[in-house]
């Protein structure tokens, strides 16, 4: 069968390090930039992202030794990796590229047992990956290498999931690589679609997808620092999730409701409070504190410290900052909303508005910002961008500014000028004009 020729030179490399016949398979899969929507997600509230084109591909066949192997098609930048399959895979150092692609084996392992099927029946396959995502920058490059890796092993094993499956089990996957994370970039990887944001609900996973508006884009420009989903940054935002986790006991002890476990639970059971309720309920149950100690923040969940350290993934000591924290997300789960009315009605000035509150939100409640980040934000909005934020986890990695289509060009040039090229910052990789784009795909190829 045909393959696109972004395949070509992957295809090559494949046929160069595993010199075999039988049957190839090409599977792709991109990155995403979220509109709006930050750290709701594993609160159970909705997302805007959209799929964009630049994408981890790889090229895969099926072994008969029960082993994956990977390699790099730009071996200068990742190691060539080997692992066997297993019940349970030990992951690589943590940081290590190997395990994206061992956390999705691992996923549909769990999958495919739970389903009856026998360890032994699995193949495991030979891959060349490959990808133009720029990494570390919050643009889900890593859920990308899960994604597609997942998507080349149901592939070799003849595994049927459907897409939203595929989203919600990739999502439970990557938390093997230590990072509590939701399922928005899962989603928008697996089901996004061309000329398309979609909002996404979670538990369970509902996707919608809203036309982004013909004449405008997103422009995204990196902050110069990077933003790894290992280290510190994995344990601020596991952190973060801890914190609005205590949020959630504190809130349904208040209300008298069994114990819940996320704030949009919360919502459900409570649909006739709005947000400042629920905030008012948090400052007079806390005293009006603003802070909770480790000890006293894991009694609150009903675990002792060491459980709820696991629990979160935590790594230091540290005070929990709760009440910030669930106004951020309560406030923003409301914009989300309003965005996806705004965004179906062509009400983008609207977006663009409450994409500035998001970020402002972000910065202050949920200190995810950092100054070059609210220095780009700043840049985007006085060159006329409609809204701008950052996007994704946070903590350095790419804002976003909505802007027309005719000002796109206009707007990059303003930020070489005034933000890149100033203290050694780099454009190159840097700077992009997205449009929302298809989702996952592949194909076998004889
Ligand atoms: C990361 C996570 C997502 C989401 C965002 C913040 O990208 O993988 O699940 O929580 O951060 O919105």
């Amino acid at each position: 069968m045909a393959v696109s020729s972004e395949f070509s030179p992957l295809l090559e490399r494949f046929r160069a390090a595993f010199p075999r016949g039988g049957p190839l398979w090409c599977v792709r899969a991109p990155g995403r930039i979220n509109l709006i929507g930050e750290h709701t997600d594993y609160n159970g509230f909705p997302v805007m992202p959209m799929a964009i084109d630049r994408a981890v591909r790889i090229v895969c066949a099926p072994r008969s030794d029960g082993a994956v192997e990977l390699r790099d098609a730009n071996e200068a930048d990742y190691g060539p990796r080997r692992f066997g399959i297993a019940r349970r895979i030990e992951p690589y150092e943590a940081g290590d590229w190997g395990n994206y692609v061992k956390a999705a084996v691992q996923g549909l392992v769990d999958h495919a047992v739970a389903a009856g099927g026998r360890l032994s029946d699995l193949r495991g396959m030979s891959c060349v990956v490959d990808g133009d995502i720029p990494v570390e920058a919050g643009l889900s490059s890593s859920t990308a290498v899960v994604v597609a890796s997942a998507l080349a092993f149901a592939r070799v094993n003849g595994l049927h999931i459907r897409r939203r499956r595929m989203a919600e089990l990739t999502a439970e996957a990557e938390h093997y690589v230590g990072t509590r994370g939701g399922g928005m970039d899962q989603a928008a990887c697996l089901l996004g679609e061309e000329g398309k944001a979609l909002k996404v609900d979670f538990f369970p996973l509902r996707a919608q997808p809203v036309p982004f508006p013909r004449d405008f884009c997103i422009v995204a420009a990196h902050s110069t620092v990077n933003a790894r989903k290992s280290g510190g940054r994995r344990e601020a935002y596991n952190q973060r999730v801890a914190e609005c986790a205590v949020g959630v006991h504190i809130l349904a002890r208040a209300l008298g409701t069994p114990p819940q476990r996320r704030l949009a639970d919360l919502a459900r059971l409570q649909p006739d409070l709005c947000p400042d309720e629920y905030l008012a309920l948090l400052h007079r149950e806390t005293g009006g504190r603003q802070e909770v100690g480790e000890e006293e923040a894991a009694r609150l969940c009903g675990l002792g410290k060491r459980a709820f350290r696991a629990r979160y993934a935590l790594g230091r000591d540290g005070l929990f900052k709760v009440m910030a924290r669930c106004r951020h997300v309560l406030t923003e789960a409301d914009r989300t909303e309003r965005a996806a009315r705004a965004l179906e009605a062509g009400r983008v000035e609207e977006v663009g508005r409450l994409m500035d509150e998001s970020h402002a939100s972000c910065a202050g409640d949920y200190e995810v910002s950092c100054p070059e980040l609210d220095e780009l934000v700043g840049l985007m909005r006085k060159e006329g961008a409609l809204g701008a934020r950052l996007t994704g986890a946070g903590f350095g990695g790419f804002a976003i500014a909505l802007v027309r289509l005719a000002d796109a060009e206009r707007l990059k040039k303003s930020l070489l000028a005034g933000f890149y090229g100033r203290d050694g910052r780099q454009a190159e990789g840097r700077l992009f004009v997205f449009r929302p784009a298809r989702g996952s795909g592949g194909r076998k190829v004889s």
